[in-house]
């Protein structure tokens, strides 16, 4: 089939009249699938259900250094899941805080802290007469919820294939004192699935804030998560690279197990510079008398190490790979050569990322909806929910059965010809 764009007034609607009537077929079988968020599916929950029988009554709950699990203690965690973890995240466990269940959470109370109390001695951001962010676009809703709820201006910075557009990000924070941060999802990003090039994460690395209390949020929430054995992106280490420029500490990394584990059910944890260590702490002291040791004590039986977290991350890629080889098959099957959108193939990850033609997101997703296909709202990778073109949609494959998955993302192609060869003729009517 040729491009729509090169498609007669008449061929255009003789299109729409068919695929109309493939939706209307579609209608009617009330289907209810849900390609909206990045959850694992029950497949990949059971495969750590053997976590629930590491620790039972019998078992011994002391750890390596003599520590009692069941008591208090162990602020920063225990050093058998920072050893853990920090393999994980490649760096030294001295350079790790084991949390609670859920890296966001940690976002948001860095946040939070350095609003009412600041980082490292500055001013609180609180007391400031405005506070900012860059937001590498798309992203995160997640993110962005977290400083929109703090009334921090969100400024979008456009997202290429090798990461943010570092020329901008340079620019800004070393011109404007009011930047105190920017949100990163480094690896297998959300939801474009790609991860910063070298060049991207050394340029991270030599940023000069004009802010002291500029920090880089890296959220490498998928710094494990490959879809290939063979075929894998990798990313140079960010805290390494900052010391290396001179940087130590201009960067929080974040990570966690919820979708390695139990979403919600992990542990989260935080790599960073040590004189942000001793920033952190001297709050999380106040905060709490420790995280939940259990929970980090029976990550760490059930994975052993690291060999056993990454035979355990192969069991993922087996469920999900065919999944994201099922969207990216149909839309190529279903799009190609219509010019009607692009999209990413990621080698890792949660998510594959669909450009529509300009104006069309809105309109794609409300389609999807009413023929029974939730995907995440339109906009929603957008600071404030407003994507200036509405031509991005995050598609998220890992929830659905993947025969539920195949029929989702047929009712999705057929949506975005149907919405795509409408605003074609509607341009031209306008146009006219
Ligand atoms: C980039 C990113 N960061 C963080 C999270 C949530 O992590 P956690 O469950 O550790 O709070 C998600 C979940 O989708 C995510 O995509």
């Amino acid at each position: 089939m040729k491009p729509y764009i090169e498609m007669t007034d008449e061929e255009l609607n003789e299109e729409l009249v068919q695929l109309k009537k493939e939706y209307k077929k579609i209608q009617a079988l009330g289907l209810h699938l849900d390609m909206s968020r990045g959850k694992p599916c029950q497949d990949q929950l059971d495969l750590s259900m053997a976590m629930m029988d590491v620790l039972n009554s019998d078992s011994d709950l002391t750890c390596d250094d003599g520590t009692d699990c069941r008591n208090y203690g162990a602020l920063t965690g225990i050093s058998e899941a920072r050893e853990l973890i920090g393999d994980m995240m490649e760096n030294n466990p001295k350079d790790i805080i084991i949390y609670g269940n859920s890296s966001l959470n940690v976002m948001f109370d860095t946040i939070s802290r350095a609003w009412t109390h600041g980082i490292m001695g500055n001013t609180p951001w609180g007391k400031l007469d405005e506070v900012k962010f860059l937001c590498p676009v798309p992203g995160y809703d997640r993110h962005f919820a977290i400083t929109e709820y703090f009334g921090i201006k969100m400024i979008p910075v456009m997202m290429t294939p090798t990461g943010p557009d570092m020329d901008v990000v340079e620019k800004l924070v070393a011109e404007d004192e009011a930047i105190k941060g920017i949100w990163c999802v480094p690896k297998y990003s959300n939801p474009q699935g790609i991860s910063y090039s070298d060049a991207t994460v050394r340029r991270f690395a030599r940023l000069k804030p004009a802010a002291a209390d500029f920090r880089i949020f890296w959220d490498n929430a998928y710094g494990v998560h490959h879809l290939y054995d063979d075929n894998q992106d990798y990313l140079i280490e960010i805290l390494a690279e900052c010391k290396r420029a001179g940087n130590p500490d201009l960067v929080y990394k974040f990570s966690s197990t919820s979708k390695i584990t139990f979403p919600g059910s992990g542990i989260a944890a935080l790599a960073t510079s040590p004189n942000n260590m001793d920033d952190f702490t001297k709050h999380l002291r106040i905060q709490t008398i420790g995280h939940d040791k259990v929970n980090q004590l029976r990550h760490v039986r059930f994975f052993k190490d690291i060999h056993g977290l990454t035979e355990h991350m192969r069991k993922h890629a087996d469920i999900l790979r065919p999944k994201f080889e099922a969207v990216e098959n149909t839309l190529e099957e279903d799009l190609a050569g219509l010019d009607v959108g692009t999209w990413t193939k990621p080698l890792g990850g949660y998510f594959i990322m669909f450009d529509s033609l300009p104006g069309c997101a809105k309109d794609i997703v409300s389609r999807c909806k009413k023929a029974g296909v939730v995907m995440t709202g339109a906009g929603a990778t957008w600071p404030y929910g407003l994507d200036p073109n509405d031509s991005n949609i995050r598609i998220a494959p890992t929830f659905p059965s993947l025969n539920d998955l195949k029929s989702a993302i047929k009712v999705f192609t057929l949506c975005v010809r149907i919405s795509s060869a409408k605003k074609i003729l509607a341009d031209r009517k306008e146009a006219a």
